[in-house]
């Protein structure tokens, strides 16, 4: 293996232009089938140093330089107790620098101030790509799980930095500077991954919008952002289905005035129309240098911001910067998943949401892994797919949501165990609850028990997984369905409604994280002041989650959901603000309130509540299908409400507020105990409500 590179040797290596030769163009190859010779590349670079009783500096080599750590409990105490030396060094030694940092950290929770590694310079592509392809240009980044099965395309290292700097050339010359914010409207594909990273290198901000998001809801995006260019593809394909795009975009960018151009990749070889805006970005990549100079970015620049909803208003964008968060996702998906070199990494997570951010990109990349792209669902061309794919890829963690597991556990045991997973080491559940019953399947059948499986707790605003059952001292035991332990330097707590800390154990409150760590969320663009108030401001000195936590007498955390008017649809977040005010717009509605009702498979649905005018222009069931397909259009297809019942008053107190709480209890017919509604402005609407809910039931059938 070769000598650790230091940055200087790098940098030099890097502006030298002393670059590896582009053999093959990786973009080009749509329809290959590329992945002979992985075996052998997998043998090859295959864990160095394991041992096989355990010890801590094999464990964590850092270990002697952290007062000479001897155990993990130590190691833990230490990353809570003086995370200044904890994070200082692990920084020091699993990032590569351009310029070593001065100050480790500089917080401020009651002002929002989360700061890291002042003083240092870096560039998260280098540490992604170069880093690597300094030691093993042959090694594979990204194996291309592309929709039809068998059809993989394995990219490694050395065409992986070839792409990106290409890209990153071709947006530099189309005029994107650092600081200007890119969005990428792409489904996981290795030019997406290049795109980021492209992002990275010239120190541009991303801004990944899931491909499924309707194009107003891009547009809302670029706009907040005011991206200046797009990066999409002609068409998806998923799920033997072909999205358009392209199509989306050119509607969205039509009321995004900062947007200069549109860079169109080619998924499919159908043309697509090319406007003012749009540029091939395949031709440009042709002509353009493979050796792109990385930027050196100060720890706190931004490296990209996602949308994600918050309880009240439009999506938010939170920012994540450079540093801090590739080193937290780096060690994360190491010690959660016990990552070892040469094992293959699959999370089936969608690049346009956090879990791709960190565990299909950042983390695995600036490990040195081989990780798994997935392109296709969990059913197509049949429920076997994931397991198919397992076998094929050898698969050696598994990184799932909790709905897919729901869904595949309703087809049987056969489409598993038709395939060998003997690969497999580690399974991560992650998004939402794993209710018992998912948790024990995936275990028992898809793990063969012999697996461990960690049910992760985090957040987008987290960065990376907070709390999970590993790592902990080896053989600790791991409770099914629960996320158990924080990881390195999280300090959990639990808080009350009225503001003390929770001591002592089967307890449950406000989940709440008493420190900052360096992958956390630094501000809400454009608006900092939310930032404060969303996070710090309900518990003073706190981070708070917005998740409610119950404390076993172990003193592990069991999450018990949302707090605040958040829901979660198959994983992913919707204010339920988003969706009334979507509805909102409808001219026969003049109000809305929607709250999440339970689902089998989805883990959570939306339950719109509307008020209809009383001369309608359409017939109820008319304006009914306007209603879901305005979510759709506004918002997504997945945002649209399972359930919509009308009736003629919402419940409200005196001052005005909608009690979404007495919804809820309804729909869930916890009838016996609304709870306090004496503050209620009419109490016969509650009778109003239920009547028309025991009709809304008779006419739905199990609800
Ligand atoms: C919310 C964050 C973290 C990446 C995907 C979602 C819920 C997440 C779990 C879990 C129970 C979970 C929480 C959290 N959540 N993981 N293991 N157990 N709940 O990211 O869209 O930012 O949503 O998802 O409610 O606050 P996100």
């Amino acid at each position: 293996m070769a000598a650790k590179l230091t940055s200087s040797t790098l940098l030099h290596h890097i502006l030298n232009k002393h670059h590896f030769p582009a053999r093959t163009f990786p973009w080009r190859r749509v329809g290959a089938r590329h992945c002979a010779s992985f075996q052998q590349q997998k043998t090859q670079y295959s864990n160095h140093g394991a041992t096989s009783s355990w010890d801590v500096q094999s464990y964590m080599p850092e270990a002697a330089a952290l007062s000479n750590v001897q155990s993990y409990q130590e190691l833990l105490d230490i990353s809570v107790g003086d995370p200044e030396t904890f994070w200082g060094v692990l920084a020091r030694e699993r990032l590569t620098w351009v310029k070593p940092f001065q100050m480790v950290k500089d917080c401020d929770f009651t002002q929002g101030r989360v700061r890291w590694f002042l003083g240092g310079q870096l560039n998260v592509s280098v540490n992604c790509l170069d880093k690597h392809v300094h030691q093993c240009p042959e090694r594979v980044a990204l194996i291309w799980e592309r929709d039809e099965p068998g059809t993989q395309v394995n990219i490694t290292y050395r065409e992986l930095l070839d792409t990106t700097c290409r890209i990153a050339n071709t947006l530099k010359k189309h005029g994107v500077q650092k600081g200007d914010r890119v969005a990428i409207y792409m489904p996981v594909s290795p030019m997406a991954v290049a795109a980021m990273l492209a992002c990275a290198r010239i120190g541009a901000v991303h801004t990944i919008v899931f491909a499924g998001f309707s194009a107003e809801s891009l547009a809302g995006r670029i706009n907040d952002a005011s991206c200046k260019a797009v990066i999409t593809f002609n068409q998806g394909v998923r799920g033997g289905r072909v999205t358009e795009l392209k199509k989306t975009v050119d509607e969205a960018v039509k009321s995004c005035p900062s947007v200069k151009h549109v860079f169109v990749a080619q998924r499919t070889d159908n043309k697509v129309h090319m406007g003012n805006l749009d540029i091939s970005l395949e031709e440009e990549m042709d002509k353009a240098d493979s050796v792109c100079t990385p930027e050196a970015m100060n720890s706190e620049d931004m490296l990209f911001m996602l949308y994600t909803s918050g309880s009240t208003g439009k999506p938010k964008g939170v920012v994540h910067t450079q540093a801090g968060y590739l080193l937290y996702a780096a060690l994360t998906h190491k010690y959660v998943f016990d990552y070892k070199q040469g094992d293959v990494f699959g999370c089936m997570a969608d690049i346009g949401w956090i879990t791709g951010h960190s565990y299909v990109v950042y983390g695995p990349l600036c490990n040195g892994a081989t990780t798994v792209l997935f392109e296709s669902t969990p059913t197509y061309p049949d429920p076997g797919r994931y397991w198919e794919t397992v076998e094929r890829l050898q698969i050696n963690q598994f990184y799932g949501a909790p709905t897919a597991i729901r869904l595949l556990l309703k087809y049987g045991d056969d489409w598993v165990k038709k395939y060998n997973r003997s690969s497999l080491k580690t399974l991560g559940s992650v998004g939402e609850p794993i209710n018992h019953e998912a948790w024990e399947w995936f275990h028992n059948v898809v793990g063969e028990k012999r697996c461990t499986l960690v049910d992760t707790w985090w957040q987008t605003e987290t960065g990376g997984i907070c709390i999970s059952p590993r790592p902990s001292e080896p053989e600790a035991e791991v409770i099914p369905a629960m996320a158990m332990r924080p990881f390195f330097g999280i300090q959990p707590l639990l808080l009350s409604e009225n503001g003390k800390v929770i001591e002592g154990g089967d307890v449950s409150g406000a989940l709440c994280i008493a420190q900052p760590w360096p992958g956390m969320a630094r501000t809400i663009y454009g608006d900092h002041q939310r930032f404060v108030d969303a996070y710090f401001k309900t518990y003073p000195g706190y981070y708070f989650t917005g998740d409610g936590a119950h404390r076993t007498n172990e003193g592990y955390y069991q999450i018990t959901g949302r707090m605040d008017d958040v829901i979660n649809i198959s994983g992913h977040r919707l204010g339920t603000a988003e969706i009334e005010d979507a509805l909102d717009e409808h001219p026969d509605v003049p109000e809305t309130a929607v709250i999440g009702f339970p689902h089998e498979i989805k883990g959570e649905t939306a339950f719109a509540f509307v008020v209809l005018k009383e001369n309608l222009s359409l017939p109820e069931k008319a304006i009914l299908e306007e209603l879901k397909s305005i979510v759709a259009t506004k918002i997504a297809k997945y945002a649209v409400p399972d359930h919509i019942m009308v009736v003629k008053r919402l419940p409200k107190t005196r001052s005005g507020k909608i009690m979404r709480r007495v919804l809820r209890k309804i729909v869930t017919n916890q009838t016996e105990d609304l709870g306090d509604i004496t503050t209620l402005e009419d109490s016969s609407v509650i009778t109003e409500i239920l009547e028309a809910h025991q009709k809304y039931k008779m006419d739905k059938p199990g609800k």
